[in-house]
């Protein structure tokens, strides 16, 4: 006000000095030139040109630093620069400043933009006791620096006496890239915009100016770090440059530009209009929302605000799948994606699906074919990663277009898609597309040779697989194969060596074994689905719930068979593997004992079985009836010299044939139950030796009373589909405990008395001619065959002693000796006594011949102390 009356006044005087040259007044320069205390200043201005600044205007205010400040400052500053700062072209009057802060306009101006004065700001304080202070009471602070004396008026303006210098602001872009080299709280913002140097590079060329409206680091708390990590992406370019756009305006604007209170709109550098009004505490209001936290820090070409929020909202940006993967760092990826026309699902966060997003590494190669891109895909949101299998988008030709799965796995709490890439986290939702970070592309599940070759104790199947041609069979699309461990082919014994002998019944079985479609552990309910196979039958399959078993229920008669899953959903290119404890056999694949037998190349048993009525009166090698057969192998009926024309060798055959009771006895190896013999009166019951590898066979006559205990070796066994036990056991049992009446059980048979007197009388002949021979042989025989004479001298009686042990001798041994050496064993042989299974048959026939008595005092004889009797 005052100083309007005398800038009126200065005005006036003016006019009059037209009129008038010898007007005489006090100017800045004549004030500071009075004072010793301003000695320095004025002879740095005259030296530096700048008295005729000073002396230009009539408005001028001159913030003078006193001797005592320049005297500090370094020669190395340029003080010309700082002085001409400090010359503002408007007057600076304490007592007339409306507002506590007010940006003014120095003389010097931007090197940056030339056509722009240097701002710099002045703020109005209340002056503490003791501290300077104008006649209100109040300071001025300029810049950094305090006024120590106030308003000291010249006609030409006014001097502001300050207690140091101040400094020239920084060019906005460099002030902002200084922000963002610090963790200060504006620094994530400064970091967008230091990526984007050509804002800089416009703002010098155009020699422009511009406003900075700085969010602090917390306007970003809403976004997630991977929309951070987008927005610092190179793949969040654009938005990070709209995000910039939004928070600049390419003209300085301070909060005094609103003079009403009621604000005004600007442009902003995006195009977009920004409403800015000044606010009652010292704010810039923003869009009537968002208060400035810093208001007008200025830099020498222009201003910035820091600001608690962004001026757009969260929305602004359309979070999308796409920029999610920019915010996993899952860029090659996403860029495979767009190239190969993936834009439409990516772009739009509605769509329901699930992406395993491969992030960039340096070694791997991403995915490129459209077929692994879409194997990527699932076709709805996954929001928790369990074990299972997924099914993904792929569907392709090799599966049938049944969609190919993801199978995860869990090991030592990481997760695993297809056992190779690593789950990097919980999957990431955005809107209805969820995103599982892993660590490398999903590998497409491998060719069915070499998934089944990684399948523990798989090589049993793998050989059928090879041999039967099923690896190149370009038929199995999407198929199940359930694939039977070694442990289950081994448990099957005999029967497995029936399917190696046979390839086109293997291939029967395996085709069994598959199934038309994929199916996964997680369809086996407690339902039963029926299924096609790929042999052509149905088959219906049902599981439990954890999954550890499937029930395969024959859709014919509902039997149901249990089965135990190994491994379950083992994936390969066009199916799905299912490793199972066990062979299920279909009942279309028909096993006889015959088959059995054939397989274990049981030759000479089954030449003799049919050497006699047996096969047809029993149906024993047909499976009509569920039969335990004890087949001896070729090599021990050769040396036990069995014949065709053996005498009683229907009695000798059948004594290696037993009947079950009942159809709930048990299997015979389990040795809880005892069997029947087909040959009248003899039970048999199996139990497992201590120690040993050998079974103890119990051979028990009714009649007698008597049990006979035998140590037999069980090489092979097999259970055919009708249930007949097959044992391939390594001795013949001997007619031991055969009361005489049976021997003629063939008879009773049909078969005649002459013809059972003719084949005795043939047996009389080789005994009395043949006999040394027999017994030659067998010597002859005793090193080749080695390891049968080893079981042979395994035949051993027992008897259980009172501490519950058996207790043995070998039959081959001399009754007063228990000899092990060979020599004492071949002495034995040579001197014609025999085994006791050879006298046992010459005393089969001394029954046949010479009566019961006899053959009775050969048995108890044979068994001397060791028969235990009676049960
Ligand atoms: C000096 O400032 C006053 C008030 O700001 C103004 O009215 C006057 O015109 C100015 N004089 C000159 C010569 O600029
Ligand atoms: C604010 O006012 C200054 C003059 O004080 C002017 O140069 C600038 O352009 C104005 N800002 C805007 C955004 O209009």
């Amino acid at each position: 006000m005052w100083f309007q009356q005398l800038s009126a006044s200065v005005i006036l005087a003016a006019a009059l000095l037209l009129v008038s040259p010898v007007y005489a007044s006090v100017s800045i320069v004549d004030l500071l030139s009075s004072s010793p205390d301003f000695t320095l200043v004025v002879r740095v201005l005259q030296r530096t040109g700048l008295i005729p600044v000073l002396n230009m205007g009539r408005n001028i205010t001159f913030f003078a630093p006193t001797n005592s400040v320049l005297e500090k400052i370094p020669s190395s500053v340029d003080l010309p620069k700082l002085l001409e700062y400090l010359i503002i072209t408007d007057p600076v009057i304490s007592t007339e400043l409306e507002d506590q802060s007010r940006v003014f306009f120095s003389h010097l101006r931007s090197p940056s933009a030339p056509d722009f004065p240097v701002p710099i700001k002045v703020r109005l304080v209340q002056s503490r006791p003791g501290e300077p202070s104008n006649s209100a009471g109040k300071r001025l602070i300029v810049g950094t620096a305090s006024v120590v004396r106030h308003d000291w008026i010249a006609d030409n303006g006014v001097i502001q006496v300050v207690d140091s210098l101040v400094d020239i602001p920084d060019s906005l872009c460099h002030g902002l890239s200084r922000l963002a080299g610090t963790s200060g709280p504006t620094q994530f913002f400064a970091q967008l915009f230091v990526q984007h140097p050509w804002i800089c590079i416009l703002l010098a060329e155009s020699e422009d100016t511009a406003t900075a409206l700085v969010p602090a680091n917390s306007a970003f708390g809403s976004f997630s770090p991977i929309e951070l990590n987008y927005l610092m992406s190179a793949g969040g370019h654009d938005d990070r440059l709209k995000l910039i756009g939004e928070h600049f305006l390419y003209s300085p604007l301070y909060r005094q530009n609103d003079t009403t209170g009621f604000g005004n709109d600007y442009p902003l550098l995006s195009g977009n209009i920004i409403h800015a009004a000044a606010t009652d505490n010292g704010r810039i209001r923003f869009n009537n929302e968002v208060d400035t936290v810093e208001t007008d820090i200025l830099f020498q070409n222009g201003v910035m605000h820091t600001l608690p929020n962004l001026v757009i909202p969260w929305t602004y940006f359309a979070f999308s799948p796409l920029k999610y993967l920019y915010g996993i760092h899952a860029v090659k990826f996403a860029e495979e994606l767009l190239f190969h026309g993936y834009r439409s699902t990516l772009v739009d966060a509605q769509i329901h699906q699930t992406i395993f997003a491969p992030i960039d590494s340096d070694g791997s190669d991403s995915p490129t074919s459209e077929r692994t891109l879409s194997y990527h895909f699932v076709d709805y949101p996954i929001l928790k990663l369990t074990e299972g299998v997924i099914p993904s988008r792929l569907q392709p030709l090799l599966m049938n277009r049944y969609h190919q799965r993801v199978k995860i796995t869990s090991s030592n709490g990481v997760m695993y898609a297809n056992d190779n890439s690593r789950i990097l986290r919980e999957p990431v939702m955005i809107g209805n597309t969820a995103i599982v970070p892993i660590d490398r592309p999903l590998e497409l599940p491998p060719k069915l040779r070499f998934a089944a070759g990684t399948i523990e104790k798989g090589s049993t199947m793998m050989t059928f697989l090879r041999e039967l041609d099923f690896f190149d069979d370009a038929d199995l699309r999407g198929w199940t194969i359930f694939f039977p461990n070694d442990d289950a082919w081994a448990s099957l014994g005999s029967v497995t060596k029936y399917f190696k002998k046979r390839p086109e019944i293997a291939r029967q079985l395996l085709l069994s074994l598959m199934i038309t479609q994929p199916v996964y552990s997680e369809d086996f309910t407690s339902d039963i689905s029926g299924f096609e196979t790929a042999f052509g039958s149905r088959i219906g399959i049902k599981g439990d719930k954890n999954h550890e078993t499937v029930i395969f229920v024959s859709l014919v008669t509902k039997t149901e068979t249990e089965i135990p899953l190994a491994a379950s959903d083992m994936l390969f290119e066009s199916g799905v593997i299912q490793t199972i404890g066990a062979v299920p056999i279909p009942e279309y694949i028909e096993i006889t004992p015959r088959q059995l037998l054939d397989a274990e190349d049981i030759n000479i048993f089954v030449d003799l079985l049919e050497a006699t009525d047996l096969p047809a009166d029993t149906g024993v090698l047909n499976d009509e009836s569920s039969y335990i057969i004890l087949a001896p192998v070729d090599m021990a009926l050769k040396y036990r010299e069995v014949t065709p024309v053996t005498l009683n060798l229907a009695t000798q055959l059948g004594l290696h044939i037993l009947r079950r009771r009942n159809l709930h006895s048990g299997r015979f190896i389990d040795g809880a139950s005892s069997f029947d013999s087909i040959v009248p009166d003899l039970t048999m019951m199996l139990s497992k030796s201590r120690d040993t590898e050998k079974y103890t066979l119990s051979i028990y006559s009714r009649e007698l009373m008597r049990e006979t205990f035998f140590s037999i070796r069980i090489l092979s066994m097999g259970l055919t589909s009708a249930g007949a036990e097959i044992y391939v056991v390594d001795t013949v049992l001997p007619m031991l405990l055969v009361p005489s009446e049976n021997r003629s059980w063939w008879q009773r048979h049909g078969i005649l008395v002459a013809l059972g007197a003719a084949a005795g009388i043939i047996v009389i002949s080789m005994i009395s001619l043949g006999g040394f021979w027999i017994i030659y042989q067998g010597g002859r025989n005793w090193n080749r065959h080695r390891s049968i004479v080893d079981n042979f001298k395994n035949i051993v009686q027992f008897r259980q002693g009172v501490n519950g042990d058996f207790i043995g001798s070998s039959l081959l041994s001399s009754d007063d000796s228990d000899s092990d050496s060979n020599d004492a064993d071949d002495e034995e042989e040579a001197v014609g006594e025999g085994t006791p299974f050879l006298r046992q048959a010459s005393g089969t026939l001394g029954s046949r011949v010479t009566g019961e008595e006899e053959t009775d005092d050969e048995i108890e004889e044979a068994e001397h102390v060791e028969m235990s009797s009676g049960r």
